[in-house]
């Protein structure tokens, strides 16, 4: 499980602090399909730059599989993040001088994998998200939906403990959001895949298990999915009118 305890982070500007995260804590079980919501400005992209250690928090701690993270050096966070973090961008983040086939391999290359074994699991997960058409193709050649089931798939490749996804449908209209969505919902139910979201979008945060809303930096409350997906979304769009926020209503 991914668990955040008593996160609080501020970013200084000459002599003043801003606060930005305020005791900010979470818990995401292992195969849950986690979205967070919050108006622009309440520290979503903070608070995943923190899980992932890419920026320093001041008090709290990240645990991830029983490991807290919060205090690693270097080098022994940039294996966490290589073996057990998979990341998605809102831009992709795809090399453009590689194929479709060798950028989803890239995780594994990294971590000196054996190449039969990559190349097997890699065409496995293109497969699974009907994207095997495309895996010789490069970046500039394919569509953005396209583009985000690859970065989702290369995610995927060193079967991470948690996906970290900040606004993975961000740049989507929305027939390509679902087919972001049709790659995370298979990678939870087939793979196991426990995966973070970061999104505006009450629609793609609809199919997860369970939204936490962050407002100001703090935790304003939980909701959990337990019937019919557009109910949960209406429930969505609401709390998120209720809060002034910004969000797509694009089903
Ligand atoms: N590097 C930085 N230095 C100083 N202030 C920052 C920095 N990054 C973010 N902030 C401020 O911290 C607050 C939270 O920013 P953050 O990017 O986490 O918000 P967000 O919820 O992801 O917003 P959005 O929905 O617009 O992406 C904002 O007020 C922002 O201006
Ligand atoms: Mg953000």
């Amino acid at each position: 499980m991914l668990q955040v305890r008593h996160l609080s982070k501020s970013y200084t500007s000459g002599s003043l602090v801003y606060p930005v995260l305020k005791d900010v804590s979470l818990r995401v079980e292992k195969g849950e399909f986690v979205a967070v919501m919050g108006p622009s400005g309440s520290g979503k992209t903070t608070l995943l730059n923190c899980i992932s250690c890419f920026i320093p928090h001041e008090q709290g701690s990240i645990v991830l599989a029983d490991q807290d993270i919060s205090d690693l050096n270097e080098t022994e966070l940039a294996r966490v993040r290589n073996r057990q973090m998979g990341f998605v961008f809102q831009d992709f983040m795809l090399l453009d001088g590689l194929s479709v086939f060798e950028n989803i391999c890239l995780p594994q290359i990294i971590a000196r994998r054996p190449v039969v074994q990559m190349e097997e699991k890699a065409r496995n997960i293109c497969r699974l998200f009907g994207i095997e058409k495309i895996m010789e193709k490069y970046p500039v050649e394919i569509s953005g939906g396209e583009k985000q089931r690859t970065a989702v798939a290369r995610a995927l490749m060193n079967q991470p403990y948690v996906i970290l996804a900040d606004e993975p449908t961000g740049n989507l209209d929305s027939k390509s959001c679902k087919a972001v969505i049709d790659a995370f919902l298979p990678a939870k139910q087939e793979l196991g895949a426990t995966i973070f979201m970061v999104t505006h979008d009450s629609f793609a945060a609809s199919f997860c298990d369970r939204v936490v809303v962050l407002k100001d930096g703090q935790v304003y409350g939980e909701l959990t999915r337990s019937g019919e997906r557009r109910a949960f979304m209406d429930e969505l769009l609401n709390t998120i009118r209720t809060l002034g926020g910004d969000s797509d209503d694009n089903a």
